[in-house]
């Protein structure tokens, strides 16, 4: 599956909403690790790299950020605000958080655990890892 969108199940409810995430449902794996990043200051950007293996899925569960996705050749800016959705992206893409609103929290499922080994950190060295990449698609 490409970069993209999901939209979640929502219940809506006078009592409160309420949205939930099966693995390997409505996200194509299953969820090793959970992260979430919040109180970023104004201004500051996360995660710039790019996973050989790992595939995320991220939602914003309050307020918002954006997610730039990049494939090497075109960037593509993903808005995220509510919580009843989020964002998959496949590996092999590099891709940063920005634009934090105040006390926004982003939440991340992903389909493999920590593995420092597994991410490309250098931006040049993620270029030759795409150019690699599409010659082996050929
Ligand atoms: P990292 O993914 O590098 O965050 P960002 O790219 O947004 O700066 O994670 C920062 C550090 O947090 C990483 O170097 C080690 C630690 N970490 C874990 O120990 N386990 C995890 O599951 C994650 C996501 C990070």
């Amino acid at each position: 599956m490409e970069t993209k969108i999901i939209q979640l199940p929502k219940f809506e409810d006078p009592r409160g909403n309420l949205s939930f995430i099966e693995e390997n449902n409505h996200i194509p794996f299953k969820i090793e690790c959970t992260y979430w990043i919040y109180d970023v200051p104004g201004g500051q950007v996360r995660g710039g790299h790019a996973f050989k293996v790992q595939r995320e899925f991220f939602i914003a569960l309050s307020g918002s950020f954006d997610v730039v996705v990049d494939n090497g050749c075109h960037k593509q800016v993903y808005s995220l605000n509510r919580s009843y959705y989020g964002l998959y992206i496949p590996c092999g893409l590099w891709r940063q958080m920005e634009n934090f609103s105040t006390n926004s929290l982003a939440l991340v499922l992903s389909s493999t655990k920590f593995e420092e080994s597994d991410y490309i950190r250098d931006y040049e060295a993620f270029l030759k890892y795409r150019e690699e990449y599409e010659k082996q698609r050929i």
